[in-house]
C-alpha cells in the first residue's frame, strides 16, 4: 500500500499546533506512526533539525516525507535512520536527506533547561521526548531533595531535578561514554558538576553497596530499559524491567517522605498491576500518589501502550 506522506504529515503536525505555539519547548515528536498511519516509522523534532527513524523499509519514500517535512517548517537538518531490523549495513543506516550533519544543533530547549545531544547516535540522541512530563514533575518537586537519578543515560531526569532546586542529583548508568555527555549538559545549563554527580557501574553492584554504606535519598528515578540484562553482580535473572527487584533495594534507600518515581515501559501488564508489585516490592513501605502519561504527540487511546509513570512516597 503505498501510504500519502503529504496527507499523512500536514496531518500530524496541525495536530501538534500548540507544541508548536509553546516557547516552553523547541522538541517534540512529530508523527508517532503506531497511532498515526505507518507503524514502523517515527519522526522527532529537536530544534530546525528533524530525525526520521523507520523500522519498515521505506527508503522509496524518503524523498516524499522530506517535502513534506519542509512544508510545514523550515527544518535545516533532516536525518534519516533506518533500524537494524532492515538489514542496512552500519554506513547505510543514517543520513542526512536534507542539510549537512556538521550543522545539527547541538542541544535541544524544554522549560528553560537545555539538553545536550548527540544527532548521529545510533539510538537515541540524548533526550527521551515521551519523558517530557516526567522532567516537568522533577522540576516541581526536587526542592532541597537529595536525588538518585538510575539508568541515568544523558542525565536528563537528574538534570531537571537540579534546575528544580534538588540539593544534589547523582546519576548512575553502566555506560562510560555517557560521562562527557552528561558533564555537557551541566556546562550548557551553568551547573557545576562536581566529582562525584555521576556513578559508572552495574546497578546490581552499586545499590546494595550504597544501602550497606547507610546512604539515603530524598527522591529515587527509576527507568530501567524494557530488558534489564543478566548482571554478573546478582544470581537472579531479571524480567522485563525487573522492578520487583530493583525496587525491593531502592526502597531501602529512601528517607521517610522521599518519593520513588517509575516509569513503564512494559506492555505485560497493566498499570494497576504494575503499581501493585511496586508496592508489594517495598514490603508496604511505598504508597502510591501521582500518575501521569506521555502527552498529546504519542497519541494512543490504550494507556497502556503509553509510556506510565507513577510516583509513590516511602510512608
Ligand atoms: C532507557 S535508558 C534510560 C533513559 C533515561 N532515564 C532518560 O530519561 O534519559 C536505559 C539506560 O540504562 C543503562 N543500563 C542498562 N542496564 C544497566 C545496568 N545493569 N546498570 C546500570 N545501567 C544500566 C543503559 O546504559 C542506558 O543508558
Amino acid at each position: 500500500m503505498t501510504l500519502n506522506w503529504h496527507e499523512l504529515i500536514e496531518k500530524a503536525w496541525n495536530d501538534r499546533k500548540d507544541l508548536l505555539e509553546s516557547d516552553e519547548f523547541d522538541c517534540w515528536r512529530v508523527f508517532h506512526g503506531y497511532t498515526e498511519g505507518a507503524s514502523g516509522v517515527v519522526i522527532e523534532k529537536f530544534g530546525t533539525m528533524v530525525i526520521v527513524e523507520y523500522k519498515d523499509d521505506i527508503r522509496d519514500d524518503l524523498d516524499e516525507i522530506k517535502d513534506a517535512l519542509l512544508q510545514c517548517f523550515p527544518f535545516t537538518l533532516i536525518l534519516a535512520k533506518g533500524d537494524q531490523s532492515i538489514g542496512l549495513r552500519l554506513k547505510d543506516r543514517m543520513y542526512a536527506l536534507h542539510g549537512d550533519i556538521s550543522d545539527a544543533p547541538k542541544f535541544a530547549k524544554e522549560y528553560g533547561i537545555s539538553y545536550g545531544l548527540l544527532p548521529d547516535a545510533m539510538h537515541n540522541c540524548g533526550l527521551y521526548l515521551d519523558a517530557r512530563p516526567v522532567r516537568k514533575w522533577l522540576a516541581h518537586n526536587s526542592e532541597g531533595r537529595r536525588v538518585l537519578n538510575l539508568f541515568s543515560f544523558t542525565g536528563s531526569l537528574g538534570i531537571a531535578a537540579l534546575k528544580g532546586g534538588a540539593k544534589a542529583a547523582i546519576h548512575l548508568d553502566k555506560s562510560k561514554a555517557l560521562l562527557p555527555r552528561i558533564q555537557n549538559s551541566y556546562e550548557i545549563n551553568g551547573m557545576d558538576f562536581g566529582t562525584r554527580s555521576f556513578i559508572q557501574g552495574d546497578i546490581y553492584k552499586h545499590l546494595p553497596k550504597a544501602i550497606k554504606n547507610g546512604q539515603r535519598f530524598d527522591g529515587i528515578i527509576l527507568d530501567p530499559p524494557p530488558k534489564v540484562y543478566k548482571s554478573p553482580y546478582s544470581e537472579h535473572q531479571p524480567k522485563g524491567q525487573d522492578f520487583s527487584r530493583l525496587v525491593s533495594l531502592c526502597s531501602k534507600l529512601l528517607n521517610p517522605g522521599g518519593w520513588l518515581i517509575c516509569l513503564f515501559h512494559r506492555y505485560d501488564a497493566t498499570w494497576d498491576q504494575s503499581d501493585a508489585e511496586i508496592i508489594a516490592s517495598s514490603s508496604d513501605t511505598l504508597k502510591m500518589t501521582e500518575r501521569f502519561t506521555s502527552e498529546c504527540d504519542f497519541p494512543d487511546d490504550n494507556v497502556d501502550r503509553k509510556l506510565r509513570v507513577t510516583v509513590f512516597e516511602k510512608i
